[in-house]
């Protein structure tokens, strides 16, 4: 972890992994469940599943576990341990999805749900075409990205500091489009915060 603003969020994380994993499950219209039953869909059974930022393990990393070969990467090291306390059946690596070494076209599927807007806008790209490596040819990739212009934001969120940063939906697609995959699915859908807040992500399904 070379970037002090992953640093930043892994250690957020390590402290607020409870509050967070709360304040989840209290979101209102969130989508997530509907694109990883049809990402999940679109796979066969014995299909190699990567999820980056798979904090302690959502129900829907739980559903992938079931159904899948399911690797998990999370920089936190609590949220880590409470993944692998939750599901002993998958395989859970400590570590930054922007430095790890994972083999090339080794995974059938790559997903990652509300991650990408702990990004630094300059790594995006770079991590789209990272996970293009570690796809097969035709493998798919499910992401939620930020949908807000932050150029990125330090400060306290849910009790402890971390960082934040996104680009428009025209521009998320662009970076796609630019690694090489085929944008099969895509839409800006919209959920209230507990605090009633309303949030905007653009989900992408996509194609290498
Ligand atoms: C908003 S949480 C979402 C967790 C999980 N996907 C869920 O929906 O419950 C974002 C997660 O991404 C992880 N994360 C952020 N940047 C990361 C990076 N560069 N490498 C690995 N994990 C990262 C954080 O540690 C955190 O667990």
């Amino acid at each position: 972890m070379t970037d002090p603003r992953v640093e930043i969020v892994a250690r957020a994380y390590d402290r607020i992994a409870d509050r967070f994993a709360d304040w989840r499950d209290r979101l209102e219209g969130d989508p997530r469940r509907e694109w990883a039953e049809d990402f999940a869909s679109r796979l066969g059974p014995d299909a190699r599943v990567l999820e980056l930022g798979c904090g302690g393990a959502s129900s829907e990393t739980a559903m992938l576990t079931e159904r899948f070969r399911l690797t998990g990467v999370d920089v936190s090291g609590e949220q880590i341990r409470r993944a692998r306390e939750r599901l002993p059946g998958a395989e859970f690596l400590q570590a930054d999805f922007l430095e790890v070494e994972l083999p090339g076209e080794s995974f059938d599927a790559v997903c990652s749900f509300y991650v990408f807007n702990h990004v630094p806008r300059e790594h995006l790209a770079g991590l789209l075409r990272r996970i293009a490596g570690w796809l097969r040819p035709g493998g798919l990739a499910l992401n939620a990205f930020g949908a807000s212009d932050n150029r990125g934001w330090t400060g306290e969120w849910l009790g402890a500091d971390t960082f934040f940063a996104s680009f428009r939906p025209p521009e998320n697609s662009r970076l796609v489009e630019a690694a090489a995959f085929e944008i099969l699915r895509e839409e800006v859908v919209s959920f209230a915060e507990p605090e009633g807040a309303v949030e905007e992500f653009q989900w992408i399904l996509a194609r290498r």
